[in-house]
């Protein structure tokens, strides 16, 4: 049998240079940042993936993910609400494809109804996606329908123990819109959620019809505070090479010294029973 296909968080910066160019490691041109080099690795090991597999991967949005599990021999249905990120996706394919990469195949569709028959899915990753979706109690069900019999669903969101009120003070004007989720002023389609233990057992792990078997954090003191809370934050977000320094050191600082504080991100993996 192949070994399971890794993604270190260095792969993953060289993947996005050789897909995206240089100009990544200065400015975020895509979804990509500090989260995904901790988050892809994460998700990847938690998938169990072998070259020839198969991911269905919803919000894919505009991540080179699914890129970079073609090259290690992995396929990706990548399902995506916005056409216009979904033929982004598409003309990477074309433009990136060598021979014996795993195949992508983009899908336009609703995470609120799955245009994908009940218990067909493996393998299923949503990263840093479905906090964006207003509709999360359809979007569960749906996950744990088409969701296969001890298959696997490795789920990325952002976390909170209580109530975060000050997440985005000077970095952009949002208003909450309900308890920890949040709206944009003046940017449709800008809805974000945080998670408490609460709404995550609710809205994804029970309708999964499956349990918890790991779980991941990130973004405590120092992640969370100097990335997202300040008004350096325009700055700081554009030099993604900093991402894969706080990605290798201090992350793994954090999570070893900083177990009890309130991350700002959990990460997860569901299996069905
Ligand atoms: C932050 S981006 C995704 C990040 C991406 N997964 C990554 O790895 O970088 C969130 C994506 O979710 C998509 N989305 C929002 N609502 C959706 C829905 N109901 N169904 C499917 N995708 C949705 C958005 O269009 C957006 O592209």
């Amino acid at each position: 049998m192949s070994p399971t296909v890794q993604l270190p968080a260095l792969r993953c910066l060289r993947y996005e240079v050789a897909l995206n160019g240089w100009r990544v490691l200065k400015e975020t041109i895509n979804d990509f940042s500090l989260w995904r080099l901790i988050e892809y690795p994460w998700c990847t090991k938690a998938l169990d993936l072998r070259p020839g597999d198969l991911v269905l991967d919803v919000g894919t949005g505009t991540a080179t993910y699914p890129h970079m599990l073609a090259r290690e021999g992995v396929n990706t249905v990548v399902l995506e609400l916005d056409t216009e990120r979904v033929r982004w996706q598409q003309r990477k394919a074309n433009a990136s494809r060598r021979p014996g990469d795993g195949t992508i195949y983009p899908v336009v569709a609703d995470a609120t109804a799955l245009p994908i028959k009940d218990g067909a899915a493996r393998r299923l990753s949503a990263i840093s996606s479905l906090e964006h979706i207003p509709d999360d109690t359809p979007v569960g069900r749906e996950l744990g329908r088409v969701l296969a019999h001890s298959g696997v669903l490795v789920i990325t969101i952002p976390y909170t123990r209580s109530k975060r009120c000050h997440f985005f003070k000077g970095v952009r004007p949002f208003r909450e819109v309900e308890p920890n989720a949040f709206v944009q002023e003046s940017k449709p389609g800008s809805f974000f959620r945080f998670y408490t233990d609460e709404t995550i057992e609710k809205t994804y792990i029970k309708p999964s019809g499956g349990r918890v078997v790991k779980w991941g954090a990130f973004g405590r003191r120092i992640l969370n505070g100097m990335y997202h809370e300040t008004r350096l934050t325009k700055y700081w977000r554009r030099y993604v090479i900093k991402d894969w320094l706080l990605a290798k050191i201090v992350h793994p600082l954090e999570e070893q010294f900083g177990i009890d504080t309130e991350p700002l991100y959990v990460m997860f993996k569901i299996v069905k029973d």
